[in-house]
């Protein structure tokens, strides 16, 4: 599959490696333009390129967002519309600045983010510490084998996304649609970044 990926930070650069593993071909942006990506590109073996934010949304079948929330404005919203985009972000004020919106808890992060876009967004990997994600992918059935929870409101880019994370390792735990599933998983929830399994996932995501 070809999978776009705008951030290349923590989580972007370890994902662009699991996905590259997987044998997907990846083409990933930054906000600073491709010249600043020639060392991790070359860092990570398979089909990788470094590109424009608006290249990488071109690109992709799947496009990951992997960028500090407080900046999503500058996503390249025309060429994301109708993708299968996955969201990484979370809502930090402190380093975001303030979203009234999201501080009165009358929507959130993703749901803006898919509005903005008019993606077909899942939200994932954003309840998984990089290094987890990193250093935790087993192989499907192992008995330590971590769980992501993702959320949206299209079931088919969900099932997409789902077969993407199943693959590089980690099982899959559907919370539901964006705004009441999406908030079982933000910060200050009982499953962000916990090292949870599928089973302790569902149970944690059922009570809340
Ligand atoms: N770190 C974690 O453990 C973790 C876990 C789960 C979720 N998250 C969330 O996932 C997101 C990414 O986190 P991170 O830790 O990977 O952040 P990070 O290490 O700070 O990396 C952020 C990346 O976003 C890029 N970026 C910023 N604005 C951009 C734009 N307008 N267009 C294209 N690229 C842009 C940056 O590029 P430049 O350097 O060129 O600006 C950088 O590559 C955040 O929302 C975070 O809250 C983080």
């Amino acid at each position: 599959m070809r999978i776009g990926m705008i951030g290349a930070g923590h989580i972007g650069a370890t994902l662009a490696a699991h996905l590259t593993d997987a044998g997907h071909e990846v083409a990933i942006a930054n906000s600073r333009g491709p010249g600043t990506l020639e060392d991790l590109v070359e860092a990570i073996e398979g089909s990788i390129r470094a590109v424009t934010a608006e290249e990488a949304a071109d690109f992709g079948d799947v496009v990951v967002v992997s960028i500090p929330y407080g900046r999503y404005l500058e996503l390249p919203a025309a060429a994301l519309r109708g993708k299968v985009v996955i969201d990484t972000c979370n809502y930090y004020p402190q380093r975001d600045g303030a979203d009234p919106e999201l501080d009165d808890d009358s929507t959130t992060s993703s749901e803006k983010i898919q509005e903005y876009t008019r993606a077909r967004v899942v939200k994932a990997f954003n309840a998984i510490y990089w290094y987890n994600l990193r250093d935790r992918a087993r192989p499907k059935g192992a008995p330590d084998r971590l769980a992501i929870p993702v959320s949206g409101d299209d079931d088919e880019a969900k099932r997409t996304v789902g077969d993407l994370i199943d693959r590089i390792g980690f099982d899959v735990v559907d919370a539901g649609n964006l705004a009441r599933g999406g908030r079982k998983h933000q910060p200050g929830s009982r499953v962000y970044t916990a090292e949870l399994s599928a089973d302790e996932t569902h149970s944690l995501l059922d009570a809340a």
